[in-house]
């Protein structure tokens, strides 16, 4: 545990160097005071003296355009891969600023990574000079990826040279580049390259290679600080774009302005992210750690807010982010799974709607695909495949058929997370445009997908796989059933929303079968499932939490007893996270603290927090997102209460997690409103930061009494259930799903 350690040696070098940066560049000053952090003991800011000697354990740096693991030789774009079908993965662009700096007489090293402002910094100090070394991707400037260099004069009056590396790898096994050219940008010689990936996803559905052009200046193999200078500092700038005008206009404007410039308007940008939305935690350092680098792994692969050039389209979040890449097919290889839709998109909802409609904006550009992929497999309407990328073809790699052929829930998986937009946003352009369209398709698929069962008189989904992946051909497995209900419900609450003549969607999801033992008062997984079987994660708890099934608490109670107890230990994270958010509804707290230690601790590896797959001990994917956002969910949707509905937003019974004194949320979004939530041991309360002028929304007690919500005020949340939703809502004669599946007639 190397990161909580106050480092005497950091604040000595900090108070030197902010003396100069004050006096060198007041411009400065500004992100320096942010980032070169007085006071090491941030919980965001994690600190080490030695590195990893896996280097997958490093900081993965994005900004939703360009991603990389510090250090590393490999750059990732968003929505740029190579590879035929199965075959497909990011393609790898060799980290041309993939810098070291060498010197012999450097004694001492500290690494520090802040998760506030996304800046992997090393310090280096000898008897003569020290060195600050930073390297971010930029969060305005989104096409580039920054090396900052600082040498800092100390004893010696000579000329200061210091060695430098460059570690760009082998050429890319992807990407063909055509000749480099010397271009002179600003003044300075900058090397470019464009090429072509080697090999489409699907010739049939992708008519051209992909081409990305890369741009570089040039970093001299010696940096020196002239005799008579007490400073000296070098930007090293690396610009990536599909289109070569975008990477160099990007490569102009970063050369042209100065380096306290370039890294105040990256830190504004995160700043800007952090005053919206931020998870306080006040008593418990390591929980608070935790947080930090949950959400800052998670939304860092994002696109950002604000950019020098627009953003282009948005290929979604892959289970490992933007910065890992997986040419040997490691690392989920980019691809878009279930993670995304059931495990990332309910906090970012949460966070920010704009990137939740990002999300799901892919899934519609993919709808096409989805339609020409059902239509193969035999059925109407839209498949998405197990594994989406560039084309959104089914490109599951090579060795698991059965997971493409079978684990199709994922469809219904994307339907929920429409429903969950349209639920916390009420967007009825949105709903038009793209969620009702894509939930219309959706549904189209399910009704083709299920079969009628005379004798039971219930409609089988016959031959999947669940998300237990341990069972590969099972016939109405409890969540896949449940949530295949919820997207055809879902489809026929919106067609009725856009005036669209409804398919009877509501009548198949009621009679959907959903298995239930009465004898042991639980939901076997699967037709033929033996109590004691082992399964590999959370499969059909997840129908208590997050799809939030009506069910009697003795049957959720079972639920989470029979499966905890048959749940392999080597299993990931968000199986932990659902048992502890599911006993937290069940006021069962103790197990709920245990099971919430669980699903971090054993996953989250120094020194900076990165998310693995697996614990301890074994191997699996880093720079885990999608623990991330299961954790974030722990957090937002278990301890803090929030229960996402179609017509209102619930929070129920808040708690503080084990070992807090106070739990602080800024703010959640709803609405187009801002809340605050704040839990303590005395009181919690709510308040809107922000109220959306054009959406009146309310407060209900339990005790029937009901507030019209007014900006600032609070209201009381202490360990109750209080419901928040619209004032006056515009569902018209719509009827909200019932939401109930298995209903004999
Ligand atoms: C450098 O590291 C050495 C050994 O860890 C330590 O004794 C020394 O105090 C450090 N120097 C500074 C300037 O912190
Ligand atoms: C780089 O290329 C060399 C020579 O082709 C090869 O032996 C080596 O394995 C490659 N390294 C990586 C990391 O791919
Ligand atoms: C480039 O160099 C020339 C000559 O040294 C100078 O006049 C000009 O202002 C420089 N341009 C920029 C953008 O720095
Ligand atoms: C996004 O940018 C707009 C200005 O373009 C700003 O008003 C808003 O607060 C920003 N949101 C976030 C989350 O940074
Ligand atoms: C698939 O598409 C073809 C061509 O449009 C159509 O004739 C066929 O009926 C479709 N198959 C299914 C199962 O809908
Ligand atoms: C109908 O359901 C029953 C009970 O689950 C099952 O035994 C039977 O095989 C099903 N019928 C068909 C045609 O699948
Ligand atoms: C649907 O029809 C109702 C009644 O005609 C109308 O008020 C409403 O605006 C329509 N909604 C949409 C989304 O077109
Ligand atoms: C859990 O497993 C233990 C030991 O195998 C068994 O005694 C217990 O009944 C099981 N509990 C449930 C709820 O299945
Ligand atoms: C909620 O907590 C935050 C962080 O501690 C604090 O800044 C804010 O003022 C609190 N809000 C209220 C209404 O007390
Ligand atoms: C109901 O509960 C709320 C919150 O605790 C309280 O403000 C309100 O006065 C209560 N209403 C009645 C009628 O007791």
């Amino acid at each position: 545990m190397r990161f909580a350690v106050k480092n005497k040696f950091n604040l000595k070098i900090i108070i030197i160097l902010l003396a100069i940066y004050a006096r060198v560049n007041s411009g400065f000053q500004e992100a320096a005071d942010f980032h070169v952090n007085g006071n090491n003991q941030e919980d965001y800011v994690f600190i080490t003296e030695s590195l990893p000697e896996d280097n997958n354990l490093l900081p993965t740096l994005s900004n939703g355009h360009l991603g990389f693991t510090v250090f590393s030789d490999s750059v990732y774009m968003n929505g740029l891969y190579n590879g035929r079908r199965g075959l497909s993965h990011r393609a790898r662009i060799p980290n041309e600023l993939n810098i070291h700096i060498a010197s012999s007489s450097i004694t001492n090293k500290t690494f520090t990574f802040n998760a506030k402002s996304g800046i992997f910094q090393t310090d280096m100090i000898s008897s003569d000079y020290s060195i600050v070394h930073h390297i971010y991707a930029h969060r305005f400037y989104n096409r580039a990826i920054i090396n900052q260099v600082h040498i800092y004069r100390l004893n010696y009056e000579g000329d200061i040279t210091i060695d430098v590396k460059l570690n760009a790898g082998n050429s890319s096994e992807d990407i063909t580049f055509d000749h480099k050219n010397l271009i002179e940008v600003n003044n300075q010689s900058v090397t470019a390259a464009c090429g072509l990936t080697n090999e489409v996803e699907d010739p049939e559905y992708q008519a051209n290679h992909q081409r990305i052009c890369v741009l570089w200046n040039r970093v001299p193999e010696q940096l020196t600080l002239k005799k008579g200078m007490q400073v000296m500092s070098f930007k090293f700038v690396m610009t990536v774009d599909g289109v070569l005008s975008v990477a160099k206009q990007e490569m102009t404007d970063v050369l042209e302005i100065s380096n306290s410039q370039l890294m105040a308007s990256h830190v504004k940008e995160w700043n800007n992210f952090w005053h919206d939305f931020d998870i306080k935690v006040s008593g418990n350092t390591h929980l608070s750690q935790a947080i930090y680098a949950s959400i800052f792994y998670l939304v860092s692969s994002l696109p950002s807010n604000e950019t020098n050039i627009p953003s282009n389209d948005f290929y979604g979040l892959s289970p490992t982010g933007l910065g890992r890449g997986g040419s040997q097919l490691d690392d989920y290889e980019g691809h878009n799974f279930w993670d995304t839709e059931m495990w990332m998109h309910p906090p970012i909802l949460l966070i920010n709607p704009g990137w939740s409609k990002a999300l799901l904006n892919y899934r519609f550009r993919m709808l096409h695909a989805a339609k020409i992929h059902s239509n193969s497999t035999e059925f109407k309407g839209a498949r998405f495949p197990w594994e989406s990328a560039y084309t959104g073809l089914e490109v599951t790699q090579p060795c698991c058929p059965e997971v493409a052929r079978n684990q199709i829930h994922v469809t219904a998986d994307i339907s929920f997370a429409i429903r969950n937009h349209f639920a916390m946003t009420n967007d009825m352009q949105w709903l038009h445009r793209e969620g009702y369209p894509l939930a219309v398709e959706i549904a189209n698929f399910w009704k083709s997908r299920v079969v009628y069962n005379a004798s039971t008189r219930f409609y089988d989904i016959r031959d999947v796989m669940g998300p237990d992946e341990d069972h590969e051909l099972v016939t109405n497995n409890v969540f896949t059933n449940v949530v295949a209900g919820y997207a055809l419900y879902f489809a026929d609450f919106a067609s009725c929303l856009c005036n669209t003549t409804a398919v009877d969607w509501k009548e198949i999801a009621k009679r959907i079968k959903l298995l239930y033992n009465a004898i042991d008062d639980y939901h076997p997984q699967y037709e033929g499932y033996e109590r004691g079987t082992t399964i590999k994660q959370a499969d059909t708890v997840l129908i208590g939490y997050p799809l939030l099934y009506q069910m009697s608490d003795s049957v959720k109670r079972n639920d989470l007893l029979v499966y905890e107890n048959v749940t392999r230990q080597t299993g990931p994270a968000m199986t932990w996270q659902i048992h502890a958010i599911s006993h937290l509804e069940l006021n069962e707290i103790d197990k709920a603290d245990v099971f919430f230690l669980k699903s971090y601790q054993n996953y989250m590896r120094p020194p900076f927090n990165v998310w693995n797959e697996v614990i301890k001990g074994e191997k699996g994917a880093t720079n885990f997102i999608t623990g991330s956002g299961g954790f974030l969910q722990t957090v937002l949707n278990g301890y803090a209460g929030i229960k996402m509905f179609i017509d209102r937003f619930e929070i129920r019974n808040p708690r503080l997690p084990f070992k807090v004194d106070k739990l602080s949320i800024s703010a959640v979004k709803y609405m187009g409103s801002s809340i605050e939530i704040n839990l303590s041991n005395s009181e919690s309360h709510i308040r809107c930061v922000h109220l959306n002028p054009n959406i009146p929304l309310q407060i209900r007690y339990t005790n029937g009494t009901t507030f019209r919500i007014a900006e600032n005020s609070h209201y009381d949340v202490t360990t109750q259930v209080v419901i928040i939703n619209r004032v006056f809502n515009e569902f018209g004669d719509c009827k909200i799903p019932e939401d109930v599946i298995g209903v004999s007639d």
